[in-house]
């Protein structure tokens, strides 16, 4: 690809002011929005008001004058088109983990039956499927038969066909980036009387979601990565209206409760996606979520999904032209309409050419055993950006540029 041609992908896109919302240090290249999304002008100032002027000098005042107390629920609806949610299914607390147990639990709650069963996919990120056998234990512990049932994704239809209870599956896969058909599982599911758990966490900010068209039942998603929440940002939840009446979620915590200042002493839920909440929102954090989402002001998912898939087609086709790139497995889907915003490739030395390439200035992660994993972040990145980081791989593979003792000290957090 020429220096034309890129430059022309560029000048030719229609996100590409919105760069200018983002406060990236120059010299790097941030290809790992799908872990923690970039700090955005608008979520700086906000806290920086809600700090000093808010609770320094508004204090306690703050929950009723600044709306604290509304932003669960004001931030859900912001996020609930990104999802394609009506009004009154999405809100905003906890962590995607914590947010999983209460809907998994409140899914269960729904049948009743003899045995529950939750099926769920092997390789989903490992905490969706600790929280579930936590439930299951919890369950089991209390004289509940019940059970979690893991298959290969390519065993998931048949499974379906034995009607579990719960169907929960990442839409995005972390590791290789391989992307669900939401319609067909949600409708083979529910054919099944089987209800739908989906994690949107590899998939809301990046790419058009339907929640409400594809009839889904259940579904949780993170702040933090392409919805440039900031670190440890709140997570979300959504419940199809249909399911919110009646329902029954154990984490019933006095911010849920129908008058929380009344301080009864027994729970009653409020009434629809507010009973979802649990215990005192992170302001600080919330309030970050809040600013950032404004940077998709003005934009629809179709643009978000087109451009991801334009910079990371752009991003194979520099490295297939270059023989180097043989040492590189592709581990997500080659045809762009299968994965997410992201690639992943694996390589025995993966640790090391991903220490390479971030001292090389082009940040990147690496998931366990041996994948590099790249994200395209639609809404801040360049074509031309792109085009260099995928430069630098083959620079690194075949000058052997990771070989160094450096490369392989990993820290905590890989
Ligand atoms: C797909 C997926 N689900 C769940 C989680 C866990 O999220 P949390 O730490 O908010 O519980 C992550 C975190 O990266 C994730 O990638």
């Amino acid at each position: 690809m020429t220096e034309e041609e890129i430059i022309n992908f560029d000048t030719a896109d229609p996100l590409a002011a919105k760069r200018q919302h983002f406060e990236l240090p120059t010299g790097k290249i941030y290809l790992n929005g799908n872990s923690l999304g970039p700090l955005s002008t608008a979520a700086k100032l906000r806290v920086r008001e809600v700090i000093e002027s808010q609770w320094g000098n508004d204090l306690i005042s703050s929950w009723n004058r600044h709306r604290w107390i509304d932003l669960p629920l004001a931030v859900g609806e912001k996020i609930a088109p990104l999802i394609g949610a009506a009004p009154g299914q999405v809100l905003c607390c906890d962590s995607v983990s914590i947010n999983l147990f209460k809907l998994l639990a409140a899914a269960l709650a729904n049948r009743r039956r003899e045995h529950a069963v939750i099926l769920s996919q092997q390789d989903i990120f490992p905490s969706d499927l600790y929280i579930a056998e936590g439930l299951i234990k919890l369950l089991r512990e209390r004289g509940v038969s019940a059970e979690l049932q893991l298959v290969p994704s390519r065993d998931l239809e048949q499974a379906v066909t034995k009607s579990p209870d719960v169907l929960m599956l990442s839409h995005v896969n972390f590791r290789t980036g391989a992307v669900h058909d939401m319609q067909r599982v949600t409708d083979l599911a529910h054919k099944n009387n089987t209800q739908v758990v989906w994690d949107l966490s590899h998939s809301a900010g990046a790419m058009e979601l339907a929640l409400d068209a594809c009839q889904v039942d259940f579904a949780v998603g993170c702040g933090y990565k392409f919805l440039n929440g900031g670190p440890g940002a709140p997570a979300f939840l959504y419940v199809a209206s249909r399911h919110q009446t009646g329902l029954q979620q154990p984490l019933q915590g006095w911010m849920g409760h129908r008058q929380p200042f009344e301080f009864e002493p027994h729970y009653q839920p409020d009434e629809g996606i507010n009973q979802l909440q649990t215990g005192t929102p992170s302001i600080l954090s919330m309030s970050a979520l809040d600013a950032a989402l404004s940077c998709f002001e003005g934009i629809n998912a179709a643009q978000l999904r087109e451009k991801s898939l334009a910079l990371s087609e752009m991003f194979l086709s520099i490295l297939e032209k270059d023989s180097t790139s043989s040492e590189l497995t592709l581990v997500s889907p080659r045809s762009p309409h299968l994965r997410g915003a992201q690639l992943s490739f694996s390589h025995s030395q993966a640790f090391p050419i991903s220490q390479a390439l971030i001292e090389a200035g082009v940040i990147v992660d690496f998931r366990s055993p041996n994948l590099i994993r790249l994200g395209f972040s639609p809404l801040f990145l360049s074509f031309a950006e792109v085009a260099k980081g995928a430069s630098s791989l083959t620079q690194i593979i075949s000058e052997k540029l990771f070989w160094h003792e450096r490369f392989s000290v990993r820290a905590k957090v890989t």
